[in-house]
């Protein structure tokens, strides 16, 4: 009875942190997909200003980009000013959930800024 007490306990435990893994490594998880995503839907980039967006870095390394200090770490801020970039800005964006800053002045992207980036200041 004992044991099996102990038993359940311990199934329980592993259950939750296995559940508590998953939900912390799926949020920066979404960020690199996300940041994936954008340099996705950019159509020219002379200057190679994305080249650094592989995954032979972490995403916070990436040109432009800044990410909280601590882990799981998460993205901030993206700075892509003047590049010369063109193509849509890809609503991925919206799942960065801690992206407070997003500069992407004087580029060429053609479209909508879509409406769920309606929160941030770009
Ligand atoms: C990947 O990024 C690194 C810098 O972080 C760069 O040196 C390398 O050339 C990049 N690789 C490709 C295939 O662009
Ligand atoms: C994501 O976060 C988890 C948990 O903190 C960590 O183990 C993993 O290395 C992180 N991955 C990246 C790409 O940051
Ligand atoms: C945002 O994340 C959700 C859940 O992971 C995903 O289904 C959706 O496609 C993502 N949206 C964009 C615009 O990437
Ligand atoms: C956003 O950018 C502004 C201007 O560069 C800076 O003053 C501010 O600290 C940044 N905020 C965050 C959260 O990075």
């Amino acid at each position: 009875m004992k044991a099996g007490a102990v038993g359940q306990f311990l199934l329980l435990f592993m259950a939750c942190s296995m559940l508590h893994t998953g939900s912390s490594a799926s949020g920066n998880e979404t960020d690199r997909l996300s940041l994936l995503d954008f340099k996705k839907a950019i159509t020219l980039d002379p200057q190679q200003a994305l080249a650094s967006w592989n995954d032979s870095t972490h995403f916070c390394s990436w040109e432009g980009v800044l990410c909280t200090a601590n882990n799981p770490r998460r993205v901030t801020s993206i700075r892509l000013e003047r590049r010369g970039l063109a193509g849509q800005i890809s609503p991925s964006l919206a799942n960065l959930t801690f992206l407070r800053n997003l500069s992407l002045a004087t580029n060429q992207f053609t479209g909508e800024i879509p409406a769920s980036l309606g929160h941030l200041q770009v």
